[in-house]
């Protein structure tokens, strides 16, 4: 098989990618490891920055989104009890979020991409990429392509493929993790609720007027079968309450467990071969930056291609990495910064409790703090 642009992985990266080279006229070709329905019921991200909205709008897979996404304009931070509210849209000139899931997003995009007719092939690995001369080995066969782009998440096999003399990885573990649940019960929050506990963090956040997406804190390799309903729900309502709000608990559809990490590899390009998404980068996601970074990504990388197939000028293909990495990093900063301000270090040691306290009051009360924070949630304009 031949084609322009070899794409490995229909997450939101790869998925978004074909699409925007769709409209461009480029011919692409997506090879996905795991099947259709395993790809639609992943439930993964929630919260679309304004610029994630405003590009998948123009690459007009946007219709079911702006019928049944929530537009959010701001977030509460929640400790000693008490929920502050930070006005994401008053500090930003009016920008917003919008609550859609990445599941609908992949779902979408998927729909697009058949109805088009065009290439993408479930249960097809990736076996090895060979990125000086362009060719993907899977299976069946090989794709052979101008350009590869390797969106295949953080465990798939593109980044091996930077040879390891240039490769520089930054990487942070976190010692913990979170459990997350989708709940068939109507969310009892407006906005979603980041809340600071002596126990753990936990968020509030949702899914649609009658799904409830919650997180807790928990070890990074906790054991789910520790944590019966019952338990998930306690817990939940310790760390999230304040006077006169009641949790509303309704049967628990999905559970799962997220470790968290910080990762980074430079360059994300090394011949033929691109980076982007989680294959390049990590971050843990109390910030709601992964799918977002992802897509911001691939808009880089889109644009670069359509300029090198339109007049032969590759030079945005030289600048993609450098481009990229200066968003990464910002994002990477910010998850760090959110994370670390809201989750329990093991053994509660009241030195890191006092400054977490004291970061939290100075975020909710100094307008430039919140400012800087409202600003890195709903995504920078420019980085
Ligand atoms: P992926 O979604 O991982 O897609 C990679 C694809 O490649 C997969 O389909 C995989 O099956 C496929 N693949 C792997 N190996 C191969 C191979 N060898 N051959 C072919 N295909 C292969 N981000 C946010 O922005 N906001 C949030 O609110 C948020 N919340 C999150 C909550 C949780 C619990 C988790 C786990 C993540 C969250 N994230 C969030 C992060 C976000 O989900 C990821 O950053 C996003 O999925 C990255 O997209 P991607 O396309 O780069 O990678
Ligand atoms: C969700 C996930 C996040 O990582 C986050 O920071 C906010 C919301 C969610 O899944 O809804």
């Amino acid at each position: 098989m031949r084609t322009q642009v070899g794409i490995v992985g229909a997450g939101p990266a790869g998925l978004t990618l074909a699409r925007l080279l769709e409209n461009a006229g480029i011919e692409s070709v997506i090879l996905e490891s795991r099947s259709r329905a395993y790809c639609e019921a992943r439930v993964r991200a929630g919260v679309l920055e304004q610029g994630t909205v405003d590009l998948l709008r123009e690459a007009g897979v946007g219709g079911r989104m702006d019928a049944e996404g929530l537009v959010h304009h701001g977030i509460e931070l929640q400790f000693d009890a008490e929920r502050h509210r930070v006005p994401l849209s008053d500090l930003t000139g009016g920008r917003s979020i919008v609550i859609y899931g990445q599941t609908e997003v992949v779902k979408d995009l998927i729909a697009a991409r058949l109805d088009s007719g065009l290439p993408l092939l479930f249960d097809t690995p990736a076996e090895r990429v060979d990125a000086e001369r362009g060719i993907v080995r899977y299976p069946d066969g090989e794709l052979q392509c101008d350009v590869i782009a390797g969106c295949d998440g953080f465990h798939g096999c593109c980044r091996g493929a930077l040879p390891a003399g240039t490769l520089r990885e930054f990487s942070r573990e976190y010692p913990y993790g979170w459990l997350g649940i989708l709940a068939s019960v109507a969310p009892s929050i407006d906005e979603l609720v980041y809340a600071h506990h002596q126990r753990g963090f936990a968020l509030l956040s949702l899914r649609s007027p009658t799904l409830s997406r919650y997180y807790i804190q928990c070890a990074p390799d906790e054991d789910l079968g520790r944590w019966p309903d019952e338990r998930i729900w306690e817990e939940l309502r310790t760390r999230t309450a304040v006077d006169g709000w009641t949790l509303e608990e309704g049967p628990i559809l999905e559970k799962g467990v997220t470790g968290m990490r910080s990762y980074v590899c430079e360059p994300l390009r090394h011949e033929r071969l691109f980076l982007a998404g989680d294959a390049a980068h990590i971050v843990p996601p109390t910030g709601a930056k992964g799918l977002n970074l992802a897509i911001h990504d691939v808009r880089m990388l889109a644009e670069a291609l359509i300029r090198f197939y339109e007049s032969g000028d590759k030079s945005l293909m030289d600048t993609y990495s450098e481009t990229c990495l200066r968003r990464v990093w910002r994002c990477e900063h910010f998850s760090w910064w959110m994370t670390t301000m809201l989750h329990v270090t093991p053994g509660n040691d009241p030195f890191d409790l006092e400054l977490q306290h004291s970061q939290l009051r100075y975020v909710t009360t100094s307008r430039a703090q919140a400012k800087a924070l409202a600003e890195n949630y709903v995504g920078l304009e420019t980085v």
